[in-house]
């Protein structure tokens, strides 16, 4: 296997985004990442994109040839694949260019990410998104992305007295993060109150425990870590690289707070970068509600089962804490276009290892990792990067 660096970075803003096509964001994305990157497209071995649900969002589907013809590559004829898997469709997109250029078949390779919602209504959105759970067990008797989690986290307070304070915590602290973010779709502080009192969408979780429909794209540049000094002087590597699945629906676990998809994508990547939980210093991780958080940084090993909770209490995870979490503002306040959502994680993650992440950088930010999910934790990829 051949060593993989990241060398170009690019998003757009995350948000309701009316003023822009489906084909204008993943190609600003892109250029932004190729740019970043100082390549030129006849350099480009590969592209991978991951999108979740285009055709139902837009009515697009064939993304892959879609999205190079977009970037102005068609005559080019390079090869574009879409992945999908969910949420966890950009992470898999990372994960398959990195194979490909470890592999020895590619090296330069553009990953995109990209979710388009807002062109239907809500209704319509939460239709689309359920298609990714279980059909038979789970939407057939009405159940919603929202239900699901609400469920992880009445069973996570009823094993463990996690809180609702505390659940309303991480969202305070990832809009906090959020406002510092420009490319955030939520740009404004909240107070633990505002969340507590907000609509309730299934209990416990309310409005501002939810991660928002979105529209947005992201896009990162792998390279062949023994040529990527020709096109940077801060060479960070995805040292590595983990997935793991599990089962579509929550009743068939051997515990539905636990997401032993996330707990075996982890160790897997824990164990080829050769680093342990203690050694992160920074993760972005899948917050698509309060709960997801909170299950993530016990799954993810950074504390023991059931302390999640008491993790957000002491702080441990804010912006100044021995553990940052979700700089960005992570799914809950910087958005989640859902395809869009694994390679937003790892832009941020390299803005940090860059020491490019302005207010919010983390001091001494070396090892990041990002953590991706599908569904209500069928799909997990897990990402470790490195300042070489
Ligand atoms: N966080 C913060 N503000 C939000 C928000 C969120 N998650 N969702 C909506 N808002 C705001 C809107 O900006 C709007 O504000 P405005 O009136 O100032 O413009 C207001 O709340 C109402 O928005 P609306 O779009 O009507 O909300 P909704 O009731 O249709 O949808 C949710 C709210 C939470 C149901 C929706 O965002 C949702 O389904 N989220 C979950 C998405 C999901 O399941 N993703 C996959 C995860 S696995």
């Amino acid at each position: 296997m051949r060593d993989v660096a990241v060398i170009g970075l690019g998003m757009t803003k995350f948000g309701e985004l009316w003023d822009k096509s489906f084909r204008q964001l993943i190609a600003e994305a892109g250029s932004k990442a190729i740019l970043d990157a100082g390549i030129e497209g006849k350099e480009i071995d590969a592209m991978y994109v991951g999108v979740m649900s285009s055709g139902r969002f837009v009515g697009q589907e064939h993304v892959g040839a879609l999205v190079a013809d977009a970037s102005g590559f068609s005559r080019l004829h390079i090869p574009a694949t879409r992945v999908e898997g969910a949420c966890a469709s950009g992470g898999l997109a990372v994960r398959q260019g990195y194979l490909s250029i470890a592999s020895g078949m590619n090296d330069i390779v553009v990953i995109g990410g990209i979710e388009k919602m807002y062109d239907v209504g809500g209704t319509e959105a939460t239709e689309t998104l359920v298609t990714a759970a279980d059909q038979e067990w789970e939407a057939f008797f009405g159940a919603t992305f929202p239900g699901l989690y609400a469920m992880i986290a009445t069973r996570h307070m009823h094993e463990y007295g996690t809180t609702r304070e505390q659940l309303a915590q991480v969202a305070v602290k990832n809009h906090a993060n959020g406002a510092l973010n420009p490319h955030a779709q939520y740009k404004r502080e909240i107070d633990i109150e505002t969340v507590l009192n907000a609509t309730s969408v299934a209990y416990p979780l309310g409005l501002l425990d939810c991660s928002p429909v979105s529209d947005g794209a992201a896009s990162i540049v792998l390279c062949a870590a023994e040529k990527a000094k020709k096109y940077t002087d801060k060479l960070i590597k995805i040292t590595g690289s983990g997935q793991a699945s599990d089962t579509l629906a929550l009743h068939a676990r051997r515990d539905i707070c636990t997401l032993d998809s996330t707990v075996y994508a982890s160790k897997m990547a824990y164990k080829q970068a050769n680093v342990t939980p203690k050694d992160i210093d920074t993760a972005e991780v899948h917050d698509c509600f309060t709960i997801a958080e909170i299950c993530a940084i016990e799954d993810l090993g950074f504390v023991e089962k059931g302390e999640g909770g008491k993790a957000i209490d002491n702080k441990i995870t804010t912006l100044d804490g021995s553990l940052p979490v979700n700089t960005s503002g992570g799914l809950k306040s910087k958005g989640h276009p859902v395809g869009a959502t694994g390679v937003a994680q790892i832009v941020e993650i390299g803005l940090q290892l860059r020491e490019e992440a302005d207010k919010r950088q983390v001091k001494d930010a070396k090892i990041g990792l990002a953590h991706n999910i599908g569904g209500s934790g069928a799909t997990c990829t897990v990402h470790i990067l490195e300042v070489m």
